[in-house]
């Protein structure tokens, strides 16, 4: 280039090409690793799927195990399974929502998410045997303090016992609200009951300690302290998911189902 080296003309060209230049290898890298990144996040849910019905062990063929779990579509408002097409695999619940041919509008937003899919997906998981249903799991996800927290919830067949509960994504504050992925503290709901004998959703995360021995605590996990907020928020979308709204009518229809099978 004719240009002497301290013309602010040369140092321009330089940084527009040097720009230019990145801007195609990140692009290209971009596009190239798109696949594997949807390879990576697919293998990641079915690894928390696993994980959350207690299945997971670390270096087993995540892909092997998951074929263990039956994908279903559920069409919430109905409480029933989906009639549809759609492979229950591939739909993403997260991006339905905010289009127009399935996204559902909520009203008395407690989980704090604005709208749902109208369709999700659970995951049965059977006796390879009897194929009889071992646990059910539910996506379940809701607002904490500063982020979405998406998850799934494990029930065990008679669904109304807690089987698990496990995060696989959200931003709260690592030691405060980040605590929901402490393992001691996911230990706490297993067991835990979610409906009263009204059919109400009675499960909720409290303030404090819950005494074991205390009249429902059943119904109850303890809160993360300091993080009165996140906890606040985790239980709210327990009653949403939970609830006539979320995924309430659909477990009471298939309640019935498995009880008279
Ligand atoms: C930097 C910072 C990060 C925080 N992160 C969280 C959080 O992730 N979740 C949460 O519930 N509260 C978080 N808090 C605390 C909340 O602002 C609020 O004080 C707390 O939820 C109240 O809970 P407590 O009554 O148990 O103390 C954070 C506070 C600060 C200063």
């Amino acid at each position: 280039m004719a240009l002497p080296n301290d013309d602010p003309r040369k140092t321009i060209l330089i940084a527009v090409l040097l720009c230019l230049v990145c801007s195609v290898l990140v692009s290209t890298a971009a596009v190239a690793l798109k696949s594997q990144q949807t390879a990576n996040k697919k293998n990641d849910i079915r690894q928390n799927i696993l994980a959350v019905t207690g299945l997971y062990e670390p270096g087993m063929d995540v892909n092997a195990a998951f074929e263990q779990f039956e994908a279903k579509l559920v069409d919430l408002s109905a409480g029933e399974f989906a009639e549809t097409d759609l492979d229950p695999l591939s739909f993403d619940q997260y991006k339905a929502a905010g289009t127009a041919e399935y996204g559902v509008d909520i009203e008395n937003d407690i989980a704090g998410i604005g709208n749902r899919a109208q369709y999700a997906t659970v995951y049965l998981l059977r006796d390879p045997e009897t194929q009889a249903v071992q646990q059910v799991v539910l996506p379940v996800h809701g607002y904490g303090l500063w982020s979405t927290m998406y998850g799934f919830l494990s029930l065990q067949p008679d669904l109304n016992t807690i089987a698990g509960l496990r995060f696989y994504q959200h931003a709260e504050t690592p030691g405060l609200g980040g605590e929901i992925d402490n393992p001691r503290w996911r230990a706490k709901w297993e067991g835990k009951q979610i409906y009263d004998e009204n059919g109400n959703v009675a499960l909720r995360v409290v303030r404090g300690f819950v005494d074991e021995n205390a009249q429902n605590a059943e119904y109850k996990v303890d809160g993360l302290s300091g993080a009165t907020l996140t906890s606040q928020g985790v239980s709210n979308m327990m009653v949403y998911w939970l609830g006539d709204n979320g995924f309430g009518p659909f477990l009471k229809n298939l309640r019935t189902e498995l009880e008279s099978n």
